[in-house]
């Protein structure tokens, strides 16, 4: 408690001065709620407007991928480059050090592996534990058009539903079948119905013809997934073209872990998702950045 005593009379009000009433920088995202809003800005940079996530989830549901064998060699040295690490409980637990400041996307749906049918997910994650590990956003897949789209759906509304009780906001990823059509009008229809559904801000694949409409008819926040391992500068120019057409940026995976040199990789994306630089300067700077190791 104050002395009481010794309380100075307030004086300074500054009448004449309007208080600034801001509005929240990311698309669509103004009117939620205080607590949302400060984990959306850990995830994406208030001054770019834009997030490098990186992605290292892919053991959910198949195992030690390529790249992913000892996160602890293998990509804890990349954390300092991230905004974010998407990943699981069960790697954030056992290999994160505590003491990171970074950003948490924790993978909250599951239960299928590459041996069985992927879209036949369920919430594998407490809303407790996503509050426990003080994370930023929860990711849940969703499969339109897939066998399993309504439960995939109903697993997003559901979070969606318990992270607003709390402050925590839903990424819907959008995951394509085998079978299906990867183009604007696919995604357009993914991305769309995961916004109206109440997701926070949603994950796409790039496209070549017509990505700028997906981003565009997206009332919130579309971030673009790397997708299977391609060259160093054809990823850098996705990248460049999917935050020109509107991405809020990317959530990468292989693309990054995979690289032949995956610190230098990560960088490059930084510059071309938060500083708009070319591709093609990206690229020399990842080999001057490869050539320096
Ligand atoms: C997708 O379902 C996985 O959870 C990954 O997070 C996602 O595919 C992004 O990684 P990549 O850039 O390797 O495709």
């Amino acid at each position: 408690m104050p002395d009481v005593d010794e309380i100075k009379e307030a004086k300074k009000f500054y009448s004449d001065i309007p208080q600034k009433t801001e509005g929240f920088f990311l698309k669509g995202s103004n009117s939620l709620d205080w607590g949302i809003k400060n984990r959306l800005a850990r995830i994406f940079n208030p001054e770019s407007g834009r997030t490098v996530m990186l992605a290292i989830d892919h053991g959910y549901f198949q195992g030690p991928t390529t790249g992913l064998e000892r996160i602890d060699i293998n990509i804890l040295p990349l954390v300092p480059y991230a905004d974010t690490l998407m990943l699981t409980r069960g790697i954030l637990r056992s290999i994160v050090p505590p003491t990171t400041t970074k950003s948490i996307v924790l993978r909250v749906s599951g239960g299928t592996s590459i041996l069985k049918e992927l879209s036949n997910e369920d919430i594998a994650v407490d809303i407790e534990e996503s509050i426990r590990l003080n994370v930023c956003a929860m990711a849940v897949q969703v499969f339109i058009g897939g066998e399993h789209e309504r439960e995939s759906i109903k697993n997003m509304t559901t979070m969606v539903d318990m992270g607003m009780r709390y402050g925590i906001p839903t990424l819907a990823v959008t995951a394509v079948g085998k079978d299906m059509n990867r183009d604007a009008r696919y995604f357009r229809l993914a991305a769309r119905i995961c916004a109206e559904l109440g997701a926070h801000y949603i994950k796409t694949y790039y496209i070549e013809k017509g990505f700028e409409t997906v981003t565009s008819s997206c009332p919130i926040p579309v971030v673009m997934a790397g997708g299977k391992k391609i060259p160093e500068l054809d990823a850098l120019t996705m990248a460049y073209n999917a935050v020109q057409q509107g991405a809020s940026g990317v959530d990468m995976g292989r693309n990054i872990f995979q690289s032949e040199s995956p610190i230098a990789m990560i960088q490059a994306v930084r510059a071309v998702v938060h500083d708009n630089e070319t591709p093609e300067k990206a690229f020399d700077f990842y080999n001057t950045i490869k050539n320096q190791l």
